[in-house]
């Protein structure tokens, strides 16, 4: 099968549940508050490995009690922890959610994460090269995605980067990627300068711009095209994302084409934001082939 190296962040999510945000200066009360295992990186290996992919973890964790249920939470989802390493001078990763006014807000606190460094990647040439796919996203440094990206354009190995949180990117690194999958806002912060349509027509079958409930947005070569979300009624958008670079990385990977994977990512991101917590909806592939939606050709095992 398939190896799917996922490089990214590790967290626990901390979830205020609200009916408003605070404003500076004031305090709500809340409705509830959970703990729920997150971060980009986690995120996106739990979505793929769900979905039956073959992954490979890369991150840090502290020698903390966070760190060990991270691990033993990525175990329990199937997903290898070979490259997944304690740190004993930072604390595991954690990201601070507010769920309010049906959305999100996050602070993410990187800790361990800020140690998957360029050191590391050098430690796993021997995974990439074995790997049909490497995933990126953007909380940790950023010289690590770099380094990242650089060597597997040498080698011809497929990444994608979801380059969230938004933060700059060079168009020299942008060029070398073979996915690149912002939402709207992640878009502008990298492109200031184009409007949407420019910047798909700049990108054929590499740019992806997730648009929320709208679905995803790609020019195919020929033309601009929407793949339309499926439409529900969301308890928690937390992860949407993840669970569409996760599932898309699958498709992909097991051999199909752009826009299929694309539909894939799609519905499997529907499903996921059904329940609470970043994880907690991320469908399996038997969950996905019970849905009426769930296409033939997608039945790749
Ligand atoms: O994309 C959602 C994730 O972003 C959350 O799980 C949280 O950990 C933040 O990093």
């Amino acid at each position: 099968m398939n190896i799917i190296t996922v490089i990214g962040s590790l967290s626990t999510d901390f979830v205020v549940i609200a009916d408003k945000r605070p404003m500076v200066g004031e305090t709500v009360m809340g409705q509830d508050f959970k703990t729920t295992f997150g971060g980009k990186g986690a995120n996106q290996a739990v979505a793929a490995a769900r979905l039956g992919g073959k992954v490979e973890m890369v991150g840090k964790v502290g020698s903390d009690l966070f760190g060990a249920e991270i691990r033993d939470n990525l175990i329990a989802n199937h997903v290898s922890v070979t490259h997944v390493e304690p740190v004993t001078h930072l604390a595991s990763g954690s990201a601070h959610i507010t769920l309010a006014e049906g959305d999100n807000s996050i602070i993410v606190v990187p800790g361990a994460n800020n140690a998957v460094d360029q050191q590391e990647i050098l430690k796993i040439h021997d995974l990439l090269r074995r790997s049909a796919m490497v995933v990126l996203q953007q909380e940790i440094p950023s010289e690590t995605v770099r380094e990242v990206i650089e060597f597997c354009y040498q080698e011809g190995i497929p990444t994608i980067l979801n380059p969230a949180p938004a933060r700059e990117l060079s168009l020299g690194l942008i060029e070398k990627v073979t996915y690149l999958t912002p939402n709207e806002h992640e878009f502008q912060a990298l492109f200031p300068d184009l409007s949407i349509s420019e910047g798909l027509k700049q990108y054929p079958n590499k740019l992806m711009i997730t648009v929320g409930s709208k679905g995803v947005l790609i020019h195919n070569g020929s033309e601009e095209v929407l793949i339309p979300a499926y439409k529900v009624t969301p308890i928690d958008t937390t992860g949407a994302g993840d669970t569409f670079n996760g599932a898309f990385s699958v498709g992909i990977t097991e051999g199909l084409d752009i826009e299929t994977s694309i539909r894939f990512g799609n519905l499997a991101a529907a499903l996921s934001i059904q329940k609470f917590g970043a994880q907690g909806g991320m469908p399996t592939l038997k969950e996905m082939k019970e849905h009426p939606a769930y296409e033939k050709t997608w039945n790749f095992k």
